[in-house]
């Protein structure tokens, strides 16, 4: 059966600024990973950052002309219809001539043209030496800027195009694509407003300082509900056990290792939450008594006997959190197991997985699940990538939160 995969930016319109600086050439790949992502992307550049990627590389990843030319009667048109279709305009790279143009509302190209014409966010992702970004004439366009409402990610520190190593690298492409998705779903996201809480990943309950007793959870789950949620406008507080994800951007993570970590943690984040989606795997027993000091391997041949204790069940200690998810990561009896869960867990629905399924569970990209609600109702749902998973789930908390859900 196919898998169902909605892609983030299916349906929307990105408008990509380029400007004339060295990194000019990443934002082929970024107009590329926009359109991978589902979204028309339409190009206008200035002059000089044709000096450094030409027009026709962007017209062949996005399969839309490009437009430099401002005093060309149809790019003139053109670029009043890119500035109104835009869901997002964004500017990378945004060299510091560029944001000083932007600033004092100059419009001498079709980069600073379009910023003018656009009632769309804008999104600057700026790329320049060091010294340029410090400068107090860069820093008060920035400021100036930002007071407008103007949104930027980075400049990042590390190596610049002039051998030196400070601030002003132009932020990584995945970084640029998250901004994109959060700007717009903070703008249009039916979950715009909304506190979103997250667990994923496994806890990590220690044995000795070098050993613990943990499971197979990576994190892709709840990092994939996280992204889902941001995307549709949510704030999200993503509180994660180890795992070996980056944190995508927009989104506040909280690190912890174990369970009473995690409780913690996952107090904290629901004081204000208007939803908690319990996707984690907690241990459910830790070691009564950990050693301060490596266990030491026996000369004989007897067994190692490790007395473990009950943890807490965190989703039923938590008090409220609104719209309660929890998950049952089942063997066998998927739905006795998964239905006893939801009224001990005090749940509104219950995301139930078979972990020993093909592609379902631990480690994998995709997950078929069935929802468990406390009314009774259940629903399959079909093989699909966990973002489509969690796309799934958040329609079924966004009715919940439509129909009044309070914390
Ligand atoms: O991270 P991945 O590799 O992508 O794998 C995803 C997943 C398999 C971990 C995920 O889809 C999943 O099933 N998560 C729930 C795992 C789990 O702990 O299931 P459970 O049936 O043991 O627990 C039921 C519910 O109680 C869960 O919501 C769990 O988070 C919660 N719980 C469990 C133990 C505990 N001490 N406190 C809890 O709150």
């Amino acid at each position: 059966m196919e898998t169902p995969s909605p892609l983030p930016l299916s349906g929307k319109h990105v408008a990509l600024g380029v400007t004339g600086s060295i990194s000019a050439f990443k934002a082929a790949d970024l107009a590329s990973k926009l359109r991978q992502a589902g979204a028309t992307v339409e190009v206008v550049m200035t002059p000089a950052a044709t000096q450094f990627v030409t027009p026709l590389t962007f017209q062949s990843l996005t399969g839309r002309p490009v437009v430099v030319d401002m005093f060309a009667a149809a790019e003139a048109e053109a670029h009043v219809e890119v500035a109104r279709r835009a869901d997002v305009f964004v500017i990378a790279p945004a060299t510091a001539d560029c944001l000083a143009r932007l600033a004092h509302g100059m419009t001498s190209d079709m980069v600073t043209l379009t910023a003018l014409a656009t009632t769309a966010p804008i999104l600057t992702a700026p790329a320049m030496d060091n010294q340029m970004w410090e400068h107090p004439a860069t820093q008060e366009n920035v400021t100036t800027l930002r007071n407008r409402g103007v949104e930027f990610v980075g400049p990042m520190e590390g190596r610049l195009a002039s051998g030196r190593s400070g601030l002003g690298r132009l932020a990584e492409v995945p970084q640029v694509v998250g901004a994109v998705r959060m700007l717009i779903g903070q703008r249009s996201g039916d979950l715009a407003g909304r506190h979103i809480v997250v667990s994923a990943g496994g806890t990590q309950e220690p044995l000795d300082p070098v050993r613990y007793v943990g499971n197979r959870s990576t994190g892709k789950m709840g990092f994939a509900i996280a992204e889902a949620a941001r995307d549709r406008g949510a704030h999200v507080t993503l509180v994660t056990g180890p795992v070996a994800l980056e944190t995508p951007y927009g989104i506040h993570r909280v690190d912890v290792n174990t369970v009473a970590e995690m409780l913690v943690a996952l107090e904290q984040a629901t004081a204000d939450s208007d939803a908690i989606i319990m996707s984690a795997a907690p241990a459910d027993y830790r070691p009564a008594n950990p050693s301060a000091h490596k266990l030491k391997k026996s000369s004989d041949e007897g067994a190692l006997d490790i007395e473990l204790v009950k943890n807490p069940d965190i989703i039923a200690t938590l008090p409220a959190g609104g719209v309660r998810v929890g998950f049952a990561a089942e063997t066998r009896n998927l739905e006795e197991y998964a239905r006893q869960k939801l009224p001990a867990k005090r749940l509104d629905f219950i995301v139930a997985n078979d972990v020993s399924a093909a592609g379902s569970g631990f480690g994998t990209d995709t997950n078929q699940v069935t929802i468990f609600h406390s009314d009774g109702r259940h629903e399959e749902l079909p093989m699909m990538t966990k973002y489509a998973v969690g796309l799934a789930i958040l329609d079924r908390v966004a009715t919940r939160l439509s129909r009044g859900a309070s914390r």
